[in-house]
């Protein structure tokens, strides 16, 4: 069976969020969403959250799962809200513990802050299936952009995220801390073995004002003409191109926001005296691009 697909675009971020949903049941799965978060402010709003929980409502869905695929390291994640507004579980891969403690320490969080993903009310293995309805989802772990990146495969479905972008943009950066284009390309090639109609859904796309996102292309599309790694391309050469473009790329406006946010499953840091959360930004920890 194939899942009904619906894309929400995020613009301030660039970012696809997901549902998808079992036309027989009814029972879906959010994917990526987001908390918006405006940096100049500090301010955070949910109406990106808030799109989707209308969408559900006017669908009928059961959304039985709220799923991410690595922590994001441009927006926050809106899981816990979601999760808590709808009654579904959370869940993320299992190497999100590796990525807790990476940024533990560049953070320099205390021996309190958990590194074992108890934030999250499931982690996901390679090859782990679970349904949504009747729609079998499994999970292939994806590595590269980070060190916890996993793909779902929902039926003729796979939500890639930071894998692929569109075949003409080519692929996601793999220069953030634990990032390794050789792991990148791995996951790359693997998920350029699911059947060509495989219909592949990205996690970034960046139009021009105006313009509508692109967030969708086959695994024949990609194989055809994605123009980091269209069949033809060999490893050594895509890696001197995907290095080559990182090394051009800022880092993202929210970065050191996000991560510290995404490695709390999506939450603030516990608030203070006064009732608010505080967010710590690294001085001199990364290099000015
Ligand atoms: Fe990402």
């Amino acid at each position: 069976m194939s899942p009904i697909v619906r894309a929400f675009f995020d613009r301030p971020t660039g970012s696809l969020q997901y549902v998808f949903h079992c036309p027989a049941t009814k029972k879906a799965a959010i994917v990526d969403p987001v908390w918006n978060f405006y940096p100049e402010a500090g301010a955070v709003t949910t109406e990106s959250a808030d799109e989707i929980l209308a969408y559900v409502e006017a669908e009928g869905l059961e959304v039985v799962w709220v799923l991410d695929t690595h922590p994001h390291a441009d927006h926050f994640s809106a899981a816990p809200y979601l999760s808590q507004k709808l009654g579904a579980p959370t869940a993320i891969g299992e190497k999100v513990t590796d990525v807790q403690k990476l940024w533990k320490g560049l953070y320099h969080l205390g021996d309190d802050f958990p590194t074992d993903g108890s934030q999250w009310d499931r982690l996901f293995a390679e090859g782990d299936e679970f349904m949504v309805g009747e729609i079998p989802v499994r999970v292939m772990f994806s590595p590269g952009h980070t060190l916890a990146s996993i793909t779902y495969v929902a039926g003729d479905a796979a939500f890639v995220h930071d894998t692929f972008m569109m075949p003409e943009s080519g692929t996601s950066r793999a220069d953030f801390p634990g990032g390794s284009t050789e792991d990148l390309w791995t996951s790359l090639r693997a998920i350029l073995d699911l059947p060509g109609d495989t219909r592949l859904y990205i996690g970034h796309d960046y139009p021009d004002e105006g313009q509508a996102p692109e967030y969708m292309a086959t695994v024949a599309e990609h194989r055809l003409r994605n123009r980091h790694v269209k069949d033809g391309i060999g490893k050594a050469e895509f890696i001197a191109i995907r290095d080559a473009r990182d090394a051009t790329l800022p880092l993202p406006t929210r970065m050191l926001a996000a991560l510290q946010v995404n490695i709390r499953g999506g939450r603030l840091p516990e608030a203070e005296a006064d009732g608010h959360s505080y967010l710590r930004i690294p001085v001199g920890k990364f290099e000015p691009r």
